[in-house]
């Protein structure tokens, strides 16, 4: 998508129009303001200009064009903002089927699916008795439509046929699970007789979903979709896209064990829960947390089971270093048991008073049903205490081993823990990796400020292209990025900086803000000329013939200056400064 017609989007939509969608918003002289939907506050610094047709948190600094408010409020990326305003704009643009994502039809395919059993929840006999459960529940209409609830009906082809008029293909709706084939060669729904969860990935598609038995006797409590291309449990966090604003606003997100718990927490007014289903806790949803919130609170059932998922996650938490509290509830009840017997308000104060760090917990799990003149106990307590500190601050270690001192009755010199390094973050790391190489900053640099020329002209980028090699860069991200950006000039004049940038993964994204950008001449939108450009080439090609220079030598070292044709080129190397 070229910049003008970025620009034409981003001009046929009004502001005011958009941002009311969100945001409820007062006039204020030229301007309108209403409170951030990126953070919580209590007076609004959301400003939206219609003249200037943009928007801007005085707080947060969020906002920005039409497009760019909408991506960040839908958690959806450039390219899918600008064509869906452009749709409702009336602006015509081609889609090209490479930055359209691969799995648009069956999006479309589970989107029907969810409208079908939503249908049947409010138009049929059973559903009748769905919704029921699910008033008896204390579930309201509007909870019922935040959360999509339907219902399958009994022993079914319903859907299948529905799909099937639709022109959908049955090798599609196999493929995700939804129909399934009989012996005798006919089909029919997988779903049968079931309250239904429409289950969505980050973007908010539907990709699967949960159904819940109305038999209290069933054997069977939940059937899941299969996992699927679109479907992977591991993956998916119940409610997130849904939770999305308010996580921002709240910088936080809760975590809940099952689908009950998510909507009771929100009927109670704490609306940025979500679930694993089933699961335990996964890397992949620690990332996805991870990119929109440094902050959680564990909210697992409080039977023996939830706190042994909860050991477990706080056990990964505490590798990406996210902040970490933990919800205890009293006699062992879920969150959604604790809501319905004391009611929302109960639950809210659980929140400021029953909310625990990772070492209370833990401490308490651990000391819980120790006999502490048993032997075999105290050995077990203390080196489950032991372990759990050797990982952490030294003021943390000696608050415990004071606690552990006074709970065995020996001083607290009694004890040495191993400190331990935290291991270092798994592959696909969260937090942008600064890189090892020794490498000066004048060089780095001169590596950055070719980017940046690169990123605003074409005519810049194919010059540099032509005179340095990409493996002419030392920093790995900033040479993979100059080949994105040369790809990307293979389809466009022009740049369009956050489009390209929607284009990384979030790793190269997260290097691009924090260490590409942040030289003056982003600032300040220097102009680059060749000549500078030039200078910063050779300094590159410099920095190149130094490495090599440090090799030679150290070869030639090793080999007692034997080698003749490395001598040579050492010779060649040496006035190098
Ligand atoms: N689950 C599942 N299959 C089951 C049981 C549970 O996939 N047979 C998953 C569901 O995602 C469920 C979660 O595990 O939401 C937690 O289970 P549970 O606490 O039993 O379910 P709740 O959602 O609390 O449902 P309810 O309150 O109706 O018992
Ligand atoms: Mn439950």
């Amino acid at each position: 998508m070229d910049n003008k017609l970025i620009e034409l989007i981003n001009e046929k939509t009004p502001i005011v129009e958009l941002v009311s969608e969100f945001v409820s918003l007062q006039k204020a002289g030229k301007n309108y303001r209403g409170l951030c939907p990126f953070h919580q506050e209590k007076t609004p610094s959301f400003f939206v200009s219609p003249e200037k047709n943009i928007c801007k948190c005085y707080g947060c600094g969020e906002g920005g064009s039409p497009i760019n408010f909408y991506r960040k409020i839908k958690n959806i990326s450039f390219q899918e903002a600008a064509e869906e305003l452009a749709e409702k704009a009336g602006v015509k643009i081609e889609k090209t089927e490479r930055q359209k994502d691969p799995y648009e039809s069956f999006y479309q395919l589970m989107q029907e699916v969810k409208e079908f059993y939503k249908f049947n929840l409010k138009n049929s006999e059973n559903g009748q008795k769905a919704l029921d459960y699910l008033y008896k529940r204390e579930l309201s209409d509007e909870i019922i439509n935040h959360f999509d609830i339907g219902y399958a009906p009994e022993h079914s082809d319903a859907l299948y046929k529905l799909l099937n008029d639709k022109g959908y293909q049955v090798s599609d709706m196999i493929k995700l699970g939804v129909v399934k084939q009989k012996d005798d060669g006919s089909y029919y729904d997988l779903f049968s007789n079931r309250i239904i969860f429409p289950i969505t990935n980050a973007k908010g598609s539907v990709v699967g979903f949960s159904g819940r038995t109305l038999n209290p006797k069933d054997t069977i409590k939940y059937v899941n979709s299969p996992e699927t291309v679109i479907f992977k449990k591991g993956q998916l966090l119940y409610h997130f896209n849904e939770a999305l604003s308010e996580i921002r606003k709240n910088k936080q997100v809760v975590l809940y064990e099952g689908f009950f718990d998510v909507i009771s927490s929100y009927k109670a007014g704490i609306k940025h829960g979500v679930a694993t289903m089933g699961t335990a806790l996964t890397f992949d949803q620690v990332k996805l947390i991870k990119q929109f919130t440094d902050s959680i609170i564990i909210a697992y059932d409080g039977d023996d089971a939830g706190v042994k998922a909860t050991l477990q996650a706080i056990h990964l938490l505490e590798k990406v270093r996210l902040k970490t509290e933990i919800l205890t509830i009293p006699e062992k009840m879920d969150p959604d048991e604790f809501i319905k017997a004391y009611g929302d308000e109960k639950f809210e104060i659980l929140f400021g008073e029953y909310v625990k760090d990772p070492y209370q917990f833990r401490y308490g799990v651990y000391k819980k049903g120790k006999d502490l003149s048993n032997a075999n106990d105290i050995t077990t307590f203390k080196n489950q205490v032991l372990e759990m500190l050797s990982y952490a601050d030294p003021a943390i270690q000696n608050l415990y081993k004071s606690r552990l001192a006074k709970d065995l009755n020996v001083t607290a010199d009694a004890f040495e823990i191993k400190t331990k390094k935290q291991p270092p973050i798994p592959q696909n790391e969260v937090i942008p990796k600064k890189e090892v190489h020794k490498i000066s900053n004048k060089f780095e640099k001169a590596e950055r400020y070719l980017i940046y020329a690169m990123l605003r002209s074409k005519q810049d980028a194919s010059h540099i292209q032509a005179r340095l090699k990409t493996s002419d860069f030392v920093d790995h991200i900033q040479s993979t990025i100059r080949i994105l950006i040369d790809s990307y000039y293979k389809e466009h004049d022009q740049l369009n900086l956050e489009e390209f940038l929607d284009s990384l993964t979030s790793e190269q994204r997260a290097f691009a803000q924090s260490e590409l950008f942040k030289d003056i001449m982003w600032e300040k939108q220097l102009d680059i000329d060749i000549t500078e450009v030039e200078h910063y080439i050779s300094l590159v090609k410099t920095a190149n013939l130094m490495r090599r220079k440090t090799y030679v030598k150290a070869t030639l070292e090793k080999e007692e200056y034997k080698n003749n044709i490395l001598l040579q080129e050492f010779k060649m190397l040496a006035n190098l400064k």
